[in-house]
């Protein structure tokens, strides 16, 4: 397999299968499959990033954010589901109702997966649709999703998790803005981090940390936003209704009867916009 995938993608899968090995049950969310797709040997535990420890606040906002936006997708009844910057998801391959599957991502991520996926016998061509884009190469999402089946008439949900921050706003916004022309009722969330001062004083170290990390694997952090901003790039993408979600409610919501200390807070929050079906160019 010559292509590389993405090395955030495969971190954040490791973490979502982290979450199942050393976190007490009820788990959040239970994804075994990504370690799998991500094919790593047996020594991946001993990894510094997998540290259960240190990670701790890292896989819980990572399991939190696709718990939060697999509950829309499921509560939403839609039949179409796009996932853009998918990495490693394993939505697909977990919910085998009839929702159709689109994900988008780079190219050299999507067919080092598509090949893992064949090879592990667990693509399923009739509902999951890999479609390669680069958000920053001036492409549309949209018309490549189209190409291969999706219908923009009718209500979808996309997500966008662990990705805004890799892109630069110009790219954010067109990736909003094609997602907000989208028929009535579909819904977009998305993941941001805030900048790094707002974390909580004990959070910070570990973001300054991560910042770096990311920066030296070539994957540096282009856009940190308040939750203003990103409530702000969601409007001004022309959704009609927008909603934050802060990693604080996300903790009420999935963590806060735990009895282990595990809790996303400090972490990514989510942006949960609902498009009000008025023309909207996506150019
Ligand atoms: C941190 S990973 C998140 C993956 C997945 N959403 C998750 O939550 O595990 C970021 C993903 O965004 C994708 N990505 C980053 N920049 C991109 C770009 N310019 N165009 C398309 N995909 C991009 C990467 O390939 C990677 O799969």
């Amino acid at each position: 397999m010559s292509e590389e995938p993405d090395s955030t993608a495969v971190r954040t899968a490791l973490w979502r299968g982290l979450h199942t090995l050393v976190d007490d049950p009820p788990h959040v969310l239970d994804d075994a499959i990504g370690v799998e797709i991500a094919g790593v040997d047996e020594t991946w535990r001993a990894r510094p990033d997998m540290d259960p420890a240190r990670t701790r606040a890292n896989r819980a906002s990572i399991v939190a954010r696709a718990r939060a936006v697999e509950d829309t997708v499921i509560a939403s009844g839609a039949g179409q589901y796009v996932i853009l910057g998918a990495g490693l998801d394993t939505f697909a391959q977990r919910h085998k109702g009839p929702v159709r599957v689109f994900e988008i991502d780079a190219s050299a991520t999507q067919a080092w997966k598509r090949a893992r996926l064949v090879q592990l016998g667990l693509l399923d061509s009739t509902r999951l649709h890999l479609v390669p884009v680069d958000f920053e190469a001036g492409e549309s999402w949209l018309d490549k999703a189209v190409e291969a089946g999706l219908d923009p008439a009718v209500p979808t949900v996309v997500s966008m998790l662990g990705v805004t921050m890799y892109l630069t706003p110009e790219a954010i916004s067109t990736t909003l803005r094609q997602s907000a022309s989208l028929a009535a009722g579909s819904i977009m969330v998305f993941s941001y981090s805030r900048p790094i001062e707002m974390a909580p004083p004990e959070v910070r170290p570990i973001l300054e940390g991560a910042a770096k990390g990311a920066a030296a694997s070539g994957h540096p952090w282009l856009s940190l936003l308040t939750p203003d901003q990103a409530a702000g790039l969601a409007r001004q993408a022309g959704f009609a209704d927008v909603e934050v979600v802060t990693s604080t409610e996300l903790h009420e919501r999935y963590f806060a009867h735990r009895h282990d200390g595990l809790s996303p807070v400090g972490g990514e929050d989510l942006v949960i916009a609902t498009a009000g079906g008025d023309h909207i160019s996506p150019e």
